[in-house]
């Protein structure tokens, strides 16, 4: 692992290694957005010494969430938990970002505030579900938002960044992917405005760009990242152009100087890895952006330590982040490095439920961190 276990600067940030731990929503919260008490063990449990974590997608607006159980940072309230979990990862030496998100359309009445219809670019029938006290449910049909609302989206995530930073975290990521509120506006399947939001690539990159911005201008621009998913069809989205929307994304996020820029490649879109066994996609996101982007380049979607090492060499990415191994092995970074065996996660408890498949998968038995506490390894399926 020549590279990626080497040291990397992240902004103002030396990080130690470039194994990142990718945001993965986990379910666990309240009803009213508290993350889960067990979070800071959670979290605390996958820090490591200069490594990067990212927090779960976290609703940066009340009308902003799209599954019961996820957590929120629109209410001052919500921010001392929040404390708690930066305490644990950084008392290892750790980093971490919040993830912030808005599910637009994505989303169901049960979840919003006086339950409400949710909100996205356009009224356009799509397919994908949230999570209710009900279940796995359809969302409830979108209304359109008015252009006289989204200053105030911008805002709450201004204001959202705001309060990551008060609870200690080391910088926030803007959701910009898997077809949430940023990717709706964006990709033309979703977006039939016909503003200043909607038609041109500019327009409907616009709502990203300003929240960009307008985070920055709290953070510091050095402690922003944007995730965007360019292939995506998670959430029904589809563009007439990929290539020509995201490489003016990336380019223009350029200009601004962040933190990173945070890819997901296409093979994770219910493709290769779900289909033809063996046949894995090659990452190709990367690729095709990196010319269009010259600041930090995170990817995720599918790797292992060897591919991830990779893509590294490669040049096409600085940063790798993994999300279902580090669910079910939070000394990720000490496995790679020692050639320990890599434990198998259990879809089952992914969202919701408490302890079990959170913060009960131990680490590797000779490790260092487990000393004392050794307990039998499970390999889950
Ligand atoms: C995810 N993913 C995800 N992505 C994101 O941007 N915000 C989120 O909150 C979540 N939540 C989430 C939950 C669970 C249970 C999974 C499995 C995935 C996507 C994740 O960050 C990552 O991109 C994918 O899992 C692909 O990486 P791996 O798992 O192949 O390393």
């Amino acid at each position: 692992m020549r590279l990626l276990l080497k040291p990397f600067q992240l902004g103002p940030y030396e990080l130690s290694h470039r194994v990142v731990m990718a945001p993965l929503t986990r379910l666990r919260a309240s009803s009213d957005g508290i993350v889960h008490p067990l979070a800071a063990v959670y979290y605390g449990q996958r820090a490591s010494s200069g490594g990067l974590l990212i927090t779960e997608a976290t609703s940066a607006a009340a009308n902003g969430n799209g599954y019961l159980g996820a957590p929120g940072i629109y209410d001052d309230s919500q921010v001392a938990p929040w404390r708690e979990i930066v305490r644990a990862v950084h008392a290892k030496g750790g980093r971490i970002f919040m993830q912030l998100y808005h599910a637009g359309r994505r989303s169901h009445a049960d979840v919003q505030p006086d339950r409400v219809r949710p909100v996205g670019p356009s009224e356009v029938v799509h397919g994908s579900q949230a999570l209710t006290a009900a279940g796995w449910v359809p969302n409830t049909p979108n209304r359109a938002l008015r252009l006289d609302e989204i200053p105030a989206i911008v805002e709450q995530f201004r204001l959202a960044a705001t309060r990551a930073l008060t609870a200690g975290f080391d910088g926030v990521e803007l959701h910009g992917a898997n077809g949430y509120l940023f990717d709706q506006f964006m990709q033309d399947n979703s977006n039939l405005r016909r503003d200043s939001y909607g038609g041109s690539i500019a327009n409907r990159a616009r709502l990203l760009l300003e929240t960009a911005q307008a985070v920055s201008t709290v953070a510091g621009s050095a402690r922003v990242g944007v995730r965007l998913s360019p292939s995506g069809r998670v959430g029904d989205m589809a563009d007439s152009d990929p290539p020509a929307l995201f490489s003016h994304v990336a380019a223009s996020l350029a200009q601004l100087d962040l933190a990173y820029l945070h890819l997901i490649e296409p093979r994770m879109q219910g493709t290769a890895l779900d289909t033809a066994a063996g046949a894995v996609q090659q990452p190709v996101a990367a690729a095709m952006l990196r010319p269009h982007y010259s600041g930090t380049l995170i990817v995720a979607g599918g790797f292992e330590p060897a591919g991830a090492e990779a893509i590294l060499q490669s040049g096409d990415a600085d940063l790798v982040a993994f999300g279902r191994h580090f669910i079910a092995n939070p000394d990720l970074p000490a496995r790679i490095r020692h050639g320990w065996p890599l434990a198998a996660h259990d879809r089952a408890t992914f969202y919701g439920g408490g302890a079990a498949g959170y913060t009960d998968y131990p680490v590797w038995p000779s490790s260092v961190e487990n000393q004392g506490v050794v307990k039998k390894l499970e390999i889950k399926d």
